[in-house]
Parts: C-alpha cells; sequence; structure tokens
C-alpha cells in the first residue's frame, strides 16, 4: 500500500521544489518567447533582408545598370524574401521613377507611405544608408519591415530600392506557439508531477526505513535491520545503523550479565550475612547456659551454701561447663578457619587403618562404659591414603563420637574400611535410633541437633558433623549418612593406594 507523503518530509519537499522549478522554467520560458520571439524576428529578417539587397544592389551594379537585369532577377528576390519590392530611378517622373515590374505602389499602401516618406525626405539625404523601420497596415493591423534603401553612384543617388516584407506570418506563428505552449506546458506538468512523485517516493522512502529502525533500537528491538543495498550515502548510513545496533545490542548484552551477576553477588553477600547473624545467635545461645551454670554454681561456692562431696560437685559442673565452652570455641575456630575459602590442607601419605585404630583407642574407656560391642573390618594392614592427617583424625572422631553417643547400651558399633583401585571407604555404623529422613541432610548444618533436649545433656553443640562436611568436601570426598536396618551409618572416601605389607 503507498503511503500518504507527509507535508514535512522529505520526499514531499522534493516534490514541491521540483514542481515549483518547473513552473518558474516554463512561465519564464513563456515570457520570454511571448515578448522577444517577435522582436528577434524582425531583427534577424531585416539583418537578412539587407544582407540580400546588398547583393542584389551590387549584381545589379555589375550588370551595368541594366533595366533588363531587374525585369529578369526581381521577382526572384522578392520571392526567395518574401517580399514587395519597388526600385525607383532618378532622371523619371517626380525625379524619381518606379522601374521595376513589381507590385503596383498605389494599391499597397505601406508601399507608397514608403514612397511619398522618400520623395519628402529626398533632397536632404546624401548617404547610401538605408532606412529602416517597421509600419503598421492602417486597415489590417499587420506589421511590415520597410527599407528604403538609396543606391549611390559617384556619391550621387542614382537608384533607391523600396522593400517590403510582411510580418504577419511571424504573429500567426506566435500565437499558434503561445497556444501549442499551453497544451505543452500542461502536459509537461502533468508528467512532471508523476516523475517527481516517483522520484520523492524512491528518496523517501529507505529514509522511512531508516528511521522506523532506528524507532525499534531506540526501544532497544536490536532485532530489526536496515535492508537498504544501495551504495550511497543512504546505504553507507543503513550500515552504520546495523553496526551501531550490534554493537549496542553487544554492549547491552554484556551489561545484563554484569547485572545479573551482580544480583547473584549481592544475594549470596546477603545470605553470608544472615548466616553470619544466624551463627551469632546461635554462639550466643549456647554459650548463655554454661556462663549461668558456672555463674550459679560460683555464686553458691562463694556464698558457702554447700560443704564436702557437694561442693566438688559444684567445682565439677563449673569445669565441665568451662571445658564445654572451650570445645565449642575450639570448634567454631575451627569452622571459621575451614570456612575461609582459603583453607589449604596439608596432605600427607598415612596409613588410615592405623589412624581409626587409635581414635577407637582414645575412646575404648567410654565404650567400655556403654558396654558397647566395637567392631573393625579391615581388609588390608597398612592401607595408605594421602589426606590430611590431622583433619581426617577430626573426622573419625566426630563420627566415632557421635556413633558412641548414640549407641545404647550393651548396642554394636562396626567400623570397616575397604578399598578400590584409587580410593578408600571408611564406614562407621551403630546401633541405634535412625535419623528422621527429613533431617539427614540437615544434620551436616552447624548448630543443627536432632533431639535438642537430649543433646545438652551429652554435650554437643551440632558443631562436629558441620566441621566434618568441611573437612571431607575439601578432600573432595564422597561421603553421606544412611539409615541402616539397626542405625545409622556415616561413609567417606579417600584418595588412595593400596600398600604392600611391610
Ligand atoms: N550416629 C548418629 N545417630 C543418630 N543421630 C546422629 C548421629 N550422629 C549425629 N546425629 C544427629 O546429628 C546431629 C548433629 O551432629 P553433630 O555431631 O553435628 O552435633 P552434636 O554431636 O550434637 O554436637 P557436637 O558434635 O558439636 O558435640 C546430632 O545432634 C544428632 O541429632
Ligand atoms: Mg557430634
Amino acid at each position: 500500500m503507498r503511503q500518504k507523503m507527509k507535508r514535512n518530509s522529505i520526499g514531499f519537499k522534493l516534490f514541491v521544489i521540483t514542481v515549483t522549478f518547473f513552473v518558474v522554467f516554463m512561465s519564464t520560458t513563456l515570457i520570454f518567447q511571448s515578448t522577444f520571439f517577435e522582436k528577434f524576428y524582425v531583427n534577424s529578417k531585416t539583418k537578412m533582408l539587407l544582407s540580400n539587397l546588398k547583393k542584389f544592389e551590387s549584381d545589379y551594379i555589375a550588370s551595368g545598370r541594366d533595366y533588363n537585369f531587374i525585369l529578369n532577377s526581381l521577382k526572384e528576390f522578392q520571392d526567395s524574401n518574401n517580399a514587395r519590392v519597388v526600385v525607383m530611378n532618378k532622371n523619371r517622373i517626380f525625379n524619381y521613377t518606379i522601374i521595376s515590374g513589381g507590385p503596383d505602389p498605389s494599391k499597397d499602401d505601406i508601399l507608397s507611405a514608403a514612397i511619398i516618406r522618400w520623395r519628402v525626405m529626398a533632397n536632404n539625404y546624401n548617404s547610401s544608408q538605408p532606412i529602416v523601420y517597421v509600419a503598421k497596415h492602417p486597415v489590417y493591423n499587420t506589421n511590415n519591415i520597410v527599407i528604403i534603401s538609396p543606391m549611390a553612384v559617384q556619391n550621387r543617388i542614382e537608384d533607391v530600392f523600396f522593400v517590403v516584407s510582411s510580418l504577419q506570418p511571424i504573429g500567426e506563428a506566435v500565437s499558434v506557439m503561445n497556444q501549442f505552449y499551453i497544451y505543452l506546458y500542461s502536459g509537461a506538468l502533468i508528467l512532471v508531477i508523476i516523475i517527481s512523485l516517483i522520484y520523492s517516493n524512491m528518496v523517501s522512502k529507505p529514509l522511512k526505513i531508516l528511521n522506523s529502525t532506528a524507532m525499534k533500537m531506540a526501544e532497544l528491538d536490536f532485532s530489526a535491520k536496515c535492508k537498504i543495498k544501495s551504495k550511497d550515502e543512504i546505504g553507507n548510513l543503513a550500515s552504520t545503523l546495523n553496526f551501531l545496533s550490534e554493537k549496542l545490542s553487544m554492549a547491552l548484552g554484556e551489561l545484563k550479565n554484569a547485572n545479573k551477576k551482580l544480583k547473584a553477588d549481592i544475594a549470596k553477600e546477603r545470605n553470608i550475612e544472615k548466616m553470619r547473624r544466624e551463627f551469632i545467635a546461635d554462639v550466643s545461645h549456647e554459650l548463655k547456659t554454661p556462663i549461668s551454670l558456672i555463674e550459679g554454681y560460683g555464686e553458691g561456692l562463694k556464698d558457702n551454701i554447700v560443704q564436702g562431696e557437694e561442693r566438688d560437685y559444684y567445682l565439677y559442673v563449673i569445669i565441665d561447663e568451662a571445658q564445654k565452652m572451650g570445645k565449642l570455641v575450639n570448634d567454631m575456630l575451627d569452622l571459621s578457619q575451614l570456612d575461609s575459602g582459603n583453607y589449604i590442607l596439608s596432605p600427607q601419605n598415612f596409613y588410615i587403618d592405623e589412624l581409626l585404630l587409635s581414635v577407637i583407642k582414645k575412646y575404648s574407656n567410654s565404650i567400655a562404659d556403654k558396654m558397647i560391642d566395637m567392631k573393625t573390618d579391615i581388609q588390608y594392614r597398612n592401607i595408605n591414603v594421602f589426606a590430611d592427617r590431622f583433619r581426617i583424625e577430626q573426622v573419625i572422631t566426630n563420627i566415632l563420637n557421635n556413633a558412641i553417643k548414640h549407641t545404647p547400651d550393651n548396642g554394636k558399633i562396626a567400623a570397616s574400611i575397604t578399598c578400590s583401585d584409587t580410593s578408600v571407604l571408611v564406614e562407621i555404623e551403630n546401633q541405634g535410633e535412625h535419623i528422621p529422613d527429613s533431617e539427614i541432610t540437615k544434620v551436616w548444618d552447624k548448630f543443627y541437633k536432632v533431639d535438642k533436649s537430649r543433646n545438652r545433656k551429652a554435650g554437643g553443640y551440632g558443631l562436629g558433623l558441620a566441621i566434618v562436611k568441611k573437612i571431607l568436601i575439601l578432600h573432595k570426598s564422597k561421603f553421606g549418612i544412611k539409615n541402616t536396618e539397626s542405625g545409622v551409618k556415616f561413609y567417606f572416601t579417600l584418595n588412595g593406594k593400596q600398600n604392600e605389607e611391610e
């Protein structure tokens, strides 16, 4: 569909300029022609007549001013110049006699007027300069060029030529031409309007495309491209616009990505901040109980309200609570160290079976107290692993400590080590209550305890498994908890290789 041209569009301006230019040009031509064409014609006709007359006169002189020459050649001259000619000779009637066989001056108003004019001025006229003027016919109102050309022989005027040429044909031609011009003018105007409409559209169409693309870009839609293939300035502008669009799209993409990353960073930062606050709340909560116990029992001692065995118990509680606080502080230090993100392990080769047995040995008293049946199933002796020995000892200690805590009296604990080609699997299973499935992933969180009340008595803060998790992640270990038929099993893997027996 053809779009309507807007009044302030370039297409419309081009159209108006072209049509105006054409109208001005054609009008000027018309005015010029109607005012100057006739004058120009008269001038050139006069010049032509004069020069032909000169030639005729010289031929006449060459013939020895032969009367017969005039008679023979005058008709030819008249026809070829579209003129009426009369030649007068001096020494005849009225001093001047008509010698030509041309038109009868008495029947030709213009000619007879010219002859009268000459007779009046003849005595005072000594030059052979021709007299030229334009005379209007009194009746027909047509213009005529009149030439009176005296011919001097030895400075005496002998013959006079009267030449009259009608301007009627040119007047007619001009008026016909003016009519013709009106048709030409109207036809050309229609043609110019059509052509200028077409080319205005040709110029403004790519500009419209450019504009709509730029508008889309302004709305951040970079999918639109200018499909203008021309090699001119508009084509250049189109490809520049496409380039700009690409660059903007890229920059915007980068900006969006950066923004996404920033948002993620902010969320992460907020999360860390939240965790920190929770951590402080948890720590202060955990410290409240031992502090109030120490305070209470300490005051009891100060007031001397207890004696003997009871006094020892008071002292025991104070020392025990202080030890628990010490453990809490140590665990927190450990956690924050492992949490820092740049904690570096100190791995070394050691025998994991040896380590496991030594930890079990440390706990032999507690195991004996609860009459626990402690079993070990180790595939080989001296199973080498490459890990941070101190941290792995912490892992085993925490898991075994939990196992002992959660095993009922006379229960069973089974520890095993199994080797594969590249890794070593350590499992510690204890009889006891299951960890509810909904809690099984949460036990790794710091300060998380399944049974809060029982834990207080057992002296746990819920930090042990959080530390274990950090250490095992640093070792890139595969680890987890499973509820088994009779209890709970903790397992983890370590990198290692089987060592031949020593
Ligand atoms: N072998 C297990 N059997 C049943 N529940 C367990 C066992 N090990 C851990 N849990 C549960 O997981 C929780 C978190 O254990 P974690 O070792 O982190 O803390 P804790 O033992 O309570 O205190 P801490 O280890 O800091 O002295 C425990 O409170 C307990 O409820
Ligand atoms: Mg524990």
